[in-house]
């Protein structure tokens, strides 16, 4: 894992999908952020590949226009001007062998100079095979070593063609050139859960079934599908959220202590979490996991469309927006603690949280007092929209009677001075300086598709009906039944 220290290796960066969403809303500012940082070396050019009929100048206008939208208060001219001069502009189609020869003439012609080059696959899952060949007709997959391919999740649809993507992608690249991007896992909180949990004796003795009656981890948005239906409605909730960054906020709240934060100690720890997770039996996925789809609504006094009404979207979709599901961690430190998974578009709030629920005290001590029963305690990890840690503990309220009051302790992770990083700027960094500790390997991708395979198959079945929650909502009142008793209720904000 990156310490702060170190260079960064010159080389070129080629963006597929340049002129698309992802590029204009993650990647261009986060390579903006990084040149503002001096974290990227001079040497470094960066190549925007896309179909548009663009030249070099009209692209490095587009860049300062999407800056200016989406930068704009950390802008500073010189800045600016330095990072749009490292951009070429390829035009090209991604199916056209013709373009990756010129691509490859531009790379090896010195008209961008650079020992190793890094492929961003910033295009649609459906792309990424046509890419990966043509890559390799041409020899851009070498050398081996150097020469990297990044790919977003999801990685494959379900686990058999996500074997499939993976084969295909070792025929023409080795393990150590591909990192597989999980966005979630560059959050500043997500890596705080690791030093919160790994650097603090204080909680290690009670993060087990012993202490904890269960998990939640939320991810709740209230923005839509935007412009993406025709990737969605294929997609789903489960597919888009579930399947790969809560699943992965799931493997670091409960991994084990690896015996290294290196890039496979990690990662084995996390894949051991996977494989722990108890298999969903076939008539048991009512009992485990609910869906249901977004319908006309009101967000923030705003009226909002329905899914079916969206732009792209099928008539009488089945698509799920909302998914919540329960899974048991077979192991010895987790069995027989639920942790529940929740995630959704148009929700009430965008609020994304790891709430963590103490067992109550074995002695209720209290009873004859006015307090009868203490709410149990518990651990809050936001991730959104602000990264913070808090502890819900009991303090004595002051006066003549035996009453409590639930105190939190509030460490915003934050100094009033800092900012938070954006996940795509840590990393493009750990691309750029080829670190794969926040990067998934293969083997979490698969076990991650085999956890939630059951799930899949039971709803590619049931085609006809889908239950729906109004927009601006918390989601299907339904989603309270996976609760393994009556004390457990969704936990909506830290
Ligand atoms: C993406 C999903 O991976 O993550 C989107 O495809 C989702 O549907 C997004 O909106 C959420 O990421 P963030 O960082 O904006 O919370």
């Amino acid at each position: 894992m990156r310490s702060g220290a170190g260079g960064v290796p010159p080389c070129t960066f080629v963006i597929f999908g340049a002129t698309g969403n992802l590029a204009s809303n993650k990647l261009l500012p986060a390579l903006y952020r990084l040149e503002a940082a001096a974290r990227l070396a001079e040497s470094l050019s960066i190549v925007a590949f896309s179909r548009r009929e663009w030249d070099t100048a009209r692209w490095r206008e587009h860049v300062r226009g999407v800056l200016a939208e989406r930068a704009a208060g950390m802008l500073e001219e010189p800045v600016l001007e330095r990072f749009v001069a490292r951009f070429v502009y390829q035009r090209g189609d991604l199916n056209d062998a013709a373009s990756y020869r010129q691509l490859d003439g531009l790379l090896r012609k010195g008209g961008v100079s650079c020992s190793s080059t890094v492929f961003y696959l910033a295009i649609k899952p459906a792309e990424f095979a046509a890419v990966i060949r043509n890559l390799e007709a041409v020899g851009l997959n070498q050398p081996r070593g150097l020469n990297r391919v990044v790919l977003e999740k999801p990685f494959g649809e379900d686990i058999e063609s996500a074997l499939m993507l993976n084969q295909l992608l070792h025929q023409h690249f080795d393990e150590e050139q591909i990192f597989r991007i999980d966005h979630f896992l560059g959050k500043e909180t997500v890596q705080n859960l690791l030093v919160f949990r790994f650097a603090n004796t204080l909680i290690e003795p009670l993060w087990n079934r012993n202490f904890i009656d269960h998990v939640q981890i939320t991810v709740a948005e209230s923005n839509g599908i935007e412009q993406r239906a025709g990737y969605y409605d294929r997609a789903g909730a489960l597919r888009d959220m579930l399947q790969n960054h809560l699943m992965q906020l799931l493997t670091v709240v409960a991994m084990e202590p690896p015996p290294a934060l290196e890039a496979d100690a990690l990662r084995d720890e996390k894949v051991k979490v996977l494989r722990s997770i108890r298999p969903i039996a076939k008539g048991a996925v009512r009992a485990h996991a609910i869906r249901a789809q977004y319908a006309r609504g009101d967000i923030d006094g705003v009226e909002a469309a329905g899914y079916q009404q969206e732009v792209g979207v099928e008539p009488n979709s089945v698509t799920e927006t909302f998914v919540a599901a329960k899974f048991y961690v077979d192991n010895w430190r987790w069995r027989g603690v639920p942790f529940y998974l929740r995630t959704g578009k148009r929700l009430a709030r965008q609020s994304s949280l790891i709430a963590i629920r103490f067992r109550h005290p074995p002695q209720q001590l209290f009873r004859e007092t006015p307090l009868e029963s203490v709410a149990p305690n518990w651990v809050l990890l936001s991730l959104q929209p602000e990264e913070s840690m808090r502890m819900e503990i009991h303090v004595k309220q002051p006066g003549l009677d035996m009453d409590t009051r639930v105190m939190q302790m509030n460490a915003s992770f934050l100094k009033t001075d800092e900012q938070t990083l954006d996940a795509y700027e840590t990393l493009l960094l750990d691309v750029i300086e080829g670190d794969r500790s926040l990067f998934i390997r293969f083997d979490e991708v698969e076990w991650a598709w085999r956890v939630v395979d059951p799930i899949l198959k039971h709803w590619a079945v049931e085609r006809e009906y889908i239950p729906t929650y109004p927009a601006g909502s918390w989601g299907p009142a339904e989603a309270a039944r996976l609760f393994d008793s009556d004390d457990q209720a969704w936990r909506n904000a830290p």
